[in-house]
């Protein structure tokens, strides 16, 4: 078993720990544990720190799961709490392999989308975001990749690195689809509810969807490592289970404890997250806008993420790498196959993202300078 090298993770690991300007994050602004313990009542904090470093439940505590579900407008049945998205995407990879299966996937995607089925030896057909097409999906061309073999389709709105979003009408439409050929439809939504235009509704709505979701994006508690996936079948549920704990028996209960502080407080904490993130698309939108002889967009409508491209054509690597250098972290695009794009994240920075662009401003106008005198 081999699982593909990934680059994304090792460009972010290389710069991310001393880099001046973040501009590769894909979270929203970050929360200290002191922050999270001071939205939470005399009681909680008492409870929190004194609390038995056991096991947690396999299927999540329940306080944090009547919190996810009262988000969701679910119930609390319905809910399985797991480590990170990262490990929902695991469990349903590693149920969905069976000899000649297939799977679904957005391209560009999150790489581990698609690194875990290679590894599982599950085909792969793959439907594209285009910039042609706004970065829109295309709800024929998904329809028309599956077959009787295919397992399960993913979307993963809003869209991890491109900020598109899928309306309610094009999942209720994947919905039916899906639904009536049995294939599972896996609806990746850890940047929601951050929009930029029109919101658009969770999937735990449709009672054969699958969602998967986390304290990392929208929540911006990477560090709690904590995620839940909603799913109505409860054959499907009991499946999660055992998988869940044959691979990590339960969340680090500190962790759970937190998140359900968080999620309780989801106003406050979704609401800094969205300040943050619509503020700073707005520099962002100017900045564009400044440079658009050198670089091109399609705006996000959701999200902390944007994917522009080098006006050029040329691979963007050399250009992350030389503003890298200059103190400002970008994600080349070649880490989700589209080398003249690269990821800019705009949320995980506060007080600093004017400066940050300004940064890049002078470093954009000195590149595009050597680049003429070269040409
Ligand atoms: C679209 C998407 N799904 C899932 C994940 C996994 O995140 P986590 O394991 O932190 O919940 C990420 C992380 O970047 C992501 O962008």
């Amino acid at each position: 078993m081999r699982l593909k090298p990934f680059l994304l993770d090792m460009w972010l690991d290389t710069y991310e720990h001393d880099i001046e300007f973040n501009l590769a994050a894909s979270e929203g602004p970050r929360w200290t544990l002191n922050e999270i313990l001071n939205l939470a009542s005399e009681e909680e904090r008492e409870r929190f720190l004194n609390h038995k470093l056991g096991y947690s439940r396999p299927a999540g505590a329940e306080g944090l799961r009547a919190a996810i579900a009262d988000m969701q407008a679910v119930n609390v049945d319905a809910v399985q709490v797991v480590t990170g998205a990262s490990e929902a995407l695991l469990i349903l990879m590693w149920l969905a392999t069976e000899p000649g299966a297939n799977v679904v996937l957005p391209q560009p995607g999150y790489p581990p989308f698609s690194a875990l089925p290679e590894s599982l030896g599950i085909e792969i057909r793959y439907y594209a975001v285009r910039k042609e097409n706004d970065f829109g999906i295309d709800l024929e061309e998904i329809k028309q990749l599956a077959d009787r073999n295919t397992k399960l389709i993913l979307v993963n709105s809003p869209h991890n690195p491109t900020g598109a979003t899928i309306s309610d009408a094009e999942l209720d439409s994947l919905h039916e689809f899906t639904a009536s050929r049995e294939i599972q439809l896996v609806s990746d939504e850890v940047y929601h509810p951050i929009y930029h235009g029109q919101a658009t509704r969770s999937a735990s709505r449709l009672p054969h969807a699958t969602v998967i979701h986390d304290f990392s994006k929208a929540f911006p508690l990477a560090g709690v490592r904590t995620g839940w996936m909603i799913e109505h079948d409860s054959k499907r549920r009991e499946r999660y289970w055992n998988a869940r704990t044959i691979f990590s028996i339960s969340n680090n209960t500190a962790g759970e404890m937190l998140a359900e502080t968080a999620m309780r407080h989801r106003d406050i904490v979704l609401g800094r997250t969205q300040q943050i993130a619509t503020q700073n698309l707005r520099q962002l939108a100017s900045f564009m806008s400044e440079h658009r002889e050198t670089l091109a967009w399609i705006p996000p409508r959701g999200g902390m993420t944007a994917f522009p491209w080098l006006v050029s054509g040329e691979n963007s690597r050399a250009f992350c790498q030389a503003a890298a250098e200059q103190g400002i972290l970008l994600a080349p695009g070649d880490c989700w196959d589209a080398p003249s794009h690269f990821r800019l994240g705009f949320t995980a920075m506060t007080d600093k993202f004017p400066v940050a662009l300004n940064r890049l401003g002078e470093f954009v106008k000195s590149w595009s300078a050597a680049n003429v005198t070269k040409a």
